[in-house]
Parts: C-alpha cells; sequence; structure tokens
C-alpha cells in the first residue's frame, strides 16, 4: 500500500496535525487518520430532482466503504437541475466540475465515489477527477421506471416534444397534454429514455469508471444499492492499490466509449462531454474519432428517441453488457476498467433475453448508427449531426435559408403565417453557442413552423451553433464550429441563401462565394445577441470557454492540477 495522501494533513504529532485531526473525531475510530479517507461526491438536492435519492445510495457506499476499512466523508458538491437551471445546464457544467475538483485538491481525502445521474453531473464529477487524479469511481444514479399515460409508455423528454408538436399540429388538445404530466414521472431516477443522462451512465461504464455491469440499473431497483454498496468497498480497494484515472483510462477506453455511443444510439451530448474529460486527462481526443471509430457501429438498442422502449426495458432485456458483448469484435481488448480487469473481460455471460429491445449483431435496427462529423463553408470547424435520429430522405438535402438571430426571434416568427418557409427550407439558428448564449443550449432541434405540421410535415433539416437534448430527434445539424459569436461563417448567413447537406459526403456548405462572404458583415440583430456579460461566473466563462470541438471546456481547466496543495492552512 503507498501512502495516503491524506497523510499529509493527519500524520505527525505537530500542532496542524492536532488541529485536522481533533476536529474530525466525531464517532470515528481511534485510528480513523491512519486509515482510507473515501470522499462521496454527491449531487443530491431538492433542485436535481433527477439526483434526490443519491443521498440513499450514499449511505450504501458509506456502509461498502466502512466494510473495507475506509472511512467514509460525504462530500456535498454543486448539482446542475437540467430541467430547471437558467439559461442552459451547460452554462455551469464547467463551474461544477471546477468547484468539484478544488474541494477534492483542498481535503484530505484519498479516493473519491462519484455520484451522479442528471445529465451534467457525471461528465462534472469524472472532469474534476481526472484533473485531480485520485483513484475515483463512478454510481450512477439509475434511470426512472417507465410512465404510463393512456395505456401507452411515456418517455422523458422525447414524448415531451412529440405531444407538444401534437398540439400545435391540432391532433392533441392542451388539455390532454396537460393530463399526461402526472404520468411523466412514475419513480426516482433519472430520464428513462436513451437521453444525455442514460447515455453518459452508459458511456462512463464504457469508459471503465464504474463498477461493471452497474450503469442502466433502474434508480428503484434493490441492486442499484447493492452495486452502491460494492462500489464502496471497492474505493477502498482502488486507494490501496493507488489505481488512479491517469492508470488506466487510455484512448482505448475512449475507443470503447464511442464505440458504445453508437451501439447504444446515444446522445449527441456525450461528445461535447467526452472531449471535456479526454482533455483533462492530456487525451487527445477529437470530433473526428467519433465518425471514424463510430459511424459504422450498427444500432442495437431499441430505446426513445431512436426506437421504441425505455431504460427499464433494457435492464430487463439483458442490460448494457449484453450490449456491449454483441459489439465485442469492436472493443480495445486492452482497455481496463477501474477494477483493474478489461472491459472485455466483464463480458462473458451477458445474455440478450429480449431481441426486440436489444437487437442482435447480425439484425441490427440501423446498420451504421454513430454520430457523423460534417465540414464545409458552413462549418469549418466541424458540426454534427446523428442520422440514425435524422430522416432518410433528409440526408442529402439543398434548400433555402430561413434565418433566426436567437431563439427569441425563432419563438417570436416561427407561427407567423406570413413567414416565407416550407418544408425544403433550412431552419438556421444562431446565437446559441458556448460563448453566444452563453452556455450552449439545447435548442438546437426547432419546433417546426404550425402551419407545416398541420399540413403533416414532420421533420426538416435545421442547422445551429447550440445542442440538443438527447431525448430530441430529427434531421439536425448542431454544435457548429466556429459558432457565429466566434466568428463563424454562421453569423453572415442570410435568408434565401441555398444551403446544401449532404452526410455522405461529410459537407454542409453555404452557397455563397468567398468574395461575397467576405463582403459580409453579422446585422445589428445577430451581433445584439452576443454581449458580453459583466460580472460573476457567466464573464469567466465567456472569456475562457473553447468551441464544441473541444468538449467546451474553460481553456484554462484543460489538463490536470494534481492532487498536491503543499501550502498550510495555518
Ligand atoms: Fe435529469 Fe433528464 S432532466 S436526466
Amino acid at each position: 500500500m503507498t501512502s495516503l495522501r491524506s497523510s499529509e494533513w493527519y500524520a505527525g504529532d505537530d500542532r496542524n496535525a492536532y488541529i485536522h485531526r481533533a476536529w474530525m473525531r466525531r464517532g470515528v475510530p481511534d485510528d480513523f487518520a491512519e486509515r482510507p479517507q473515501i470522499a462521496i461526491a454527491n449531487t443530491a438536492s431538492d433542485l436535481t430532482p433527477c439526483n434526490r435519492h443519491l443521498t440513499e445510495v450514499a449511505a450504501s457506499v458509506r456502509d461498502g466503504i466502512t466494510e473495507a476499512g475506509g472511512i467514509p466523508l460525504e462530500l456535498p458538491v454543486a448539482s446542475i437541475g437540467e430541467t430547471q437551471v437558467r439559461p442552459t445546464a451547460m452554462l455551469w457544467r464547467n463551474m461544477a466540475a471546477m468547484a468539484t475538483e478544488e474541494m477534492l485538491r483542498a481535503n484530505p481525502v484519498d479516493g473519491v465515489v462519484l455520484l451522479g445521474g442528471c445529465d451534467k453531473t457525471i461528465p462534472s464529477l469524472l472532469m474534476a477527477a481526472a484533473s485531480v487524479d485520485i483513484p475515483a469511481v463512478v454510481v450512477p444514479g439509475g434511470p426512472m421506471l417507465s410512465g404510463h399515460f393512456r395505456g401507452e409508455a411515456l418517455g422523458c423528454g422525447t414524448d415531451v416534444w412529440r405531444l407538444s408538436e401534437e398540439v400545435r399540429a391540432g391532433s392533441l388538445s392542451n388539455a390532454d397534454f396537460m393530463k399526461s404530466e402526472g404520468s411523466m414521472i412514475r419513480s426516482k431516477g433519472h430520464c428513462n429514455t436513451m437521453g444525455t443522462a442514460s447515455t453518459m451512465a452508459l458511456v462512463a461504464e464504457a469508459l471503465g469508471t464504474v463498477l461493471p455491469g452497474l450503469a442502466g440499473t433502474p434508480a428503484p431497483d434493490a441492486r442499484l444499492l447493492v452495486g452502491a454498496r460494492e462500489t464502496g468497498r471497492l474505493a477502498v480497494e482502488l486507494v490501496n492499490d493507488d489505481r488512479r484515472p491517469s492508470t488506466f483510462l487510455t484512448p482505448a477506453s475512449f475507443h470503447n466509449a464511442i464505440v458504445a455511443l453508437a451501439a447504444i444510439g446515444g446522445s449527441t451530448n456525450a461528445v461535447v462531454h467526452l472531449l471535456a474529460i479526454a482533455g483533462r486527462l492530456g487525451i487527445d481526443l477529437t470530433i473526428d474519432d467519433f465518425d471514424r471509430i463510430g459511424a459504422d457501429v450498427p444500432l442495437l438498442v431499441n430505446l426513445q428517441p431512436a426506437g421504441r422502449f425505455l431504460m427499464d426495458d433494457l435492464y430487463r432485456a439483458g442490460g448494457f453488457q449484453a450490449v456491449l458483448r454483441e459489439v465485442g469484435d469492436l472493443l480495445d481488448p486492452t482497455a481496463l476498467t477501474v477494477d483493474g480487469r478489461p472491459l472485455v473481460d466483464h463480458l462473458g455471460d451477458a445474455t440478450i433475453w429480449d431481441r426486440e429491445v436489444i437487437t442482435p449483431r447480425e439484425e441490427p435496427l440501423q446498420p451504421s448508427a454513430g454520430i457523423a462529423v460534417l465540414r464545409g463553408s458552413l462549418a469549418p470547424g466541424g458540426a454534427l449531426i446523428k442520422p440514425a435520429a435524422a430522416s432518410p430522405h433528409l440526408l442529402e438535402h439543398r434548400g433555402r435559408a430561413v434565418v433566426f438571430d436567437s431563439i427569441e426571434d425563432f419563438h417570436a416568427r416561427i407561427d407567423d403565417p406570413e413567414l416565407d418557409i416550407d418544408e425544403t427550407s433550412v431552419m438556421v439558428l444562431r446565437g446559441c453557442g458556448p460563448k453566444g448564449y452563453p452556455g450552449m443550449p439545447e435548442v438546437s432541434n426547432m419546433p417546426l413552423p404550425k402551419k407545416l405540421l398541420e399540413q403533416g410535415v414532420r421533420d426538416m433539416v435545421r442547422i445551429c451553433d447550440g445542442r440538443m437534448s438527447g431525448t430530441a430527434y430529427g434531421t439536425v445539424i448542431l454544435h457548429v464550429t466556429p459558432e457565429a459569436a466566434a466568428g463563424g461563417p454562421l453569423a453572415l448567413v442570410r435568408t434565401g441563401d441555398w444551403i446544401t447537406l449532404s452526410v455522405a459526403a461529410r459537407r454542409v456548405d453555404l452557397e455563397v462565394s468567398e468574395e461575397e462572404l467576405a463582403a459580409r458583415t453579422p446585422n445589428e440583430a445577430t451581433l445584439a445577441g452576443f454581449a458580453s456579460p459583466r460580472r460573476g461566473w457567466e464573464r469567466l466563462y465567456v472569456d475562457h470557454v473553447t468551441q464544441a470541438d473541444t468538449g467546451a471546456d474553460l481553456d484554462f481547466l484543460v489538463g490536470g492540477s494534481g492532487s498536491t496543495v503543499s501550502r498550510e492552512s495555518h
């Protein structure tokens, strides 16, 4: 066993060690200071409803840590409720990561169990742990059970978008839509579709940072608490073996995460999160790696928004490991998990029990399901599209731009009967990137114009420098880089310009000559959306956030801080 980091606080017979030890003696064993000190970074919060149950999960983690001879130390950390916070949860991901990083560094802890669930919480925790590089393991809070309305399962997020579009199309009354609200959230846990929370829990396991087999366990399932307890024991082992993130997270781990992301039909948000986590580890991951590794991976999971079922169906059908086993030959066998063994060694007896939910490799839902990376005159730094969630007939398309300068401009005009738009138009929304909004909100899947919905149109090509919810669907080109507010050509598009999209050629182009584009300047309405915030986190964020193609982290947070803080407090 290596010497404990916490001994820098606790070891010795001087005044400072006395102070550090004495104030902690509140029922702990006499020899507490010689044992591994394991923080439980807990994102439970009443304002993060998807994580509210994590305090119960933390109790099981505590039991495991104590059983293994460690000292459990609950550490409430910044938490972000996806549905609640304004202006957008992504603005706060880096703040939560920075705060967690600093609290881990500042305190006498030797290892950490990371409790997350709702979209930004697992990414922020992993970014922090990667930068501090102390032994760390994730317990995903798990998805909620499926709710039902009028005999049909309701998918969190996905069915909100679907039903609200039905109201706008006139095929569902608003009163009936409101009635569905009480059925949407059936139990504790995070969203039950293959949205960002589910995606990041599964991807965290594919990366190797979760006890193998635990991700995807529904929040109310007793096996989550069993896994939490085992994870507590594992955390003590990690400290004893000095197994830190940098010792097992490698490019091979990210390769496996990208394969998994495609096979589950996961959220495009995983791209910015994985890029940011890799950046903290000094691993050279690029958006092109997602296309290169993931584009030809088959889609095997029939979950909303790309398919029919929900997360508790996936668990019942064999779970994430059964999916990984089907694509086992695409995984990198050298990638290790947090328990010290290769990921592929854990997949031996994983079985598909319901072939409608998890399709076998020979009969995939789609043969190629990964995220495609587009470049072209409209996105010189790259943009993403998720072909599995798009309409096949729109993957090759040419149409005239209808431009909106902000989401407020969009809402004000989209249902105007006089708006000059038809189903061949390309809807362009700008001012929604990391700097422009600020915070890169999930608005890229713009609702279609009411008049077109009433005509039966259900999808159109949409282009935006923001993100979209992992629970959303449609032919949406997003994460356009550089964003409009960073001087990208998106700022110069005018209504009426022709735009061509070819997913096959991986291109998105504005049919405006370079000379004409060079002569254009952003209009006043575009510029008005980029006013720089004057104070606080927003100002720091806008001044330092990187573009989506590098993870939208803050430039000064990329890389690691390490765990050493040599200066004493008194
Ligand atoms: Fe929390 Fe969807 S809102 S996971």
